[in-house]
């Protein structure tokens, strides 16, 4: 069983950009950082607004002078002193993520960034040039990746539970947007603005963090996809609200994917089903603690986080942090990953050679961002098979 006994010595001084008071997501970031001691919240450029950067970062126990007016500020700042930070998380929109990403390198800070990581595939290879040439951790924030039964699915993958790989259904769609809500929500809003959100709306709000999913427990490289998508709200064009993508994986496994923030009546629905030889195997994020196993032949079995039975990967290096029966959610897979974040930057920061541990990298940013590239290039040409 994983308890927070402290693992470094002195935690990682840690600073945000973006994620203010009013954000979505930047709580989440902070209750996972600090969960297990790894990170200390030391600083920030919080908002765009300096006064409400200041209130917030005040209000959450930072020095009021390491609350910043903006990124490059803190950078240069911090980079003065003794104690300044080792690390940032970056969850602003997406259109400042490449731009504030490669300050961040520059200023020789480990960064961990929100998806979808940058607008092209050019612009992630430069942050994972960056990032290589000063031996710097670039996490990218699939939180959802952090949940113990995806985990232990790819566990089964990899050992052979289920035989080869055949077909992976992939489906990240809400129902939150089946209205025109971004005439009230500015969080609604700037996700469909291809100036601040991208190329994409709910293929990269969405579907990058199912591909995500999907190839860290299958392992298999895409070789081509199309991808059909619409507005089905049109004043949302040229961003979609819904869209399906098929799959050709190297090998011969194929897949789908759907990403809709228009599934009127549903939470979420991201489910992720992997179709072998032998069996399947299936997982939905509204009920994270359980896997169903399903063996050809046999009666279904839904194992449990927190058991025994479950490949080691589940219990020790994922911080089983409850025992079985007790639910675990958001929050613990972020602190999952959080912690693998930091285990890896810890190493690095000390010039060990990296622990033998998985997270979302900058290599899974690349691909979320080429999985954009090609669906925009599919869709916008009759949603014809693109190379991956
Ligand atoms: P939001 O609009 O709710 O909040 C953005 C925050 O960033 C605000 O506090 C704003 O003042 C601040 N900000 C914007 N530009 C800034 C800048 N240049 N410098 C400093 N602060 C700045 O956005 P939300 O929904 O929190 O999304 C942020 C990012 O997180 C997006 O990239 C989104 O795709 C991602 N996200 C990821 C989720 C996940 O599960 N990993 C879930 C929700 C969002």
């Amino acid at each position: 069983m994983f308890n927070e006994e402290k693992r470094f010595s002195q935690p990682i001084r840690w600073a945000m950009v973006g994620g203010g008071r009013g954000s979505e997501i930047g709580y989440a970031h902070r209750a996972a950082a600090q969960r297990d001691n790894l990170f200390q919240l030391t600083a920030g450029a919080f908002d765009l607004d300096p006064q409400r950067c200041q209130d917030f970062g005040t209000s959450l126990g930072v020095d009021p002078q390491r609350c910043y007016a903006d990124y490059t500020q803190m950078f240069a700042a911090e980079a003065q002193r003794e104690d300044g930070i080792q690390a940032v998380s970056i969850a602003t929109p997406n259109c400042s993520h490449y731009a504030i990403s490669r300050a961040a390198l520059a200023a020789g800070l480990h960064v961990i960034c929100e998806k979808p990581v940058t607008f092209s595939v050019t612009e992630a290879e430069d942050l994972k040039q960056c990032a290589q040439a000063r031996n710097l951790v670039f996490g990218v924030m699939y939180g959802y990746s952090g949940f113990q039964m995806l985990h232990q699915a790819r566990e089964m993958v990899r050992r052979g539970d289920i035989g080869a790989v055949r077909v992976v259904n992939m489906q990240f769609a809400h129902g939150f947007h089946n209205q025109a809500v971004e005439q009230h929500s500015p969080g609604a809003r700037w996700r469909m603005n291809p100036e601040v959100s991208g190329p994409t709306y709910v293929l990269g709000d969405l579907g990058t963090h199912i591909f995500y999913a999907a190839q860290m427990i299958t392992g298999l490289a895409v070789d081509r996809l199309c991808c059909h998508r619409q507005s089905f709200i049109e004043t949302r064009a040229p961003l979609e609200d819904n869209a399906h993508v098929m799959l050709q994986f190297e090998g011969g496994a194929v897949g789908t994917l759907w990403a809709s923030a228009v599934n009127a009546g549903s939470m979420h629905q991201q489910k992720i089903r992997i179709v072998g030889e032998k069996a399947s195997l299936e997982w939905w994020d509204e009920q994270p603690n359980q896997l169903r196993y399903e063996v050809q032949g046999e009666p279904v079995r839904i194992l449990e986080r927190g058991m025994g039975y479950l490949h080691n990967d589940s219990t020790a290096v994922s911080c089983n942090r409850i025992g079985g029966g007790h639910a675990e959610g958001f929050f613990e897979s972020w602190a999952n990953l959080y912690h693998r974040f930091g285990t890896a930057m810890d190493a690095a920061s000390r010039g060990e050679a990296q622990p033998d541990l998985w997270y979302p990298d900058i290599d899974s940013g690349i691909d979320g961002v080429r999985l954009l590239e090609c669906c925009v290039e599919s869709a916008d040409n009759q949603s014809g098979w693109v190379k991956f």
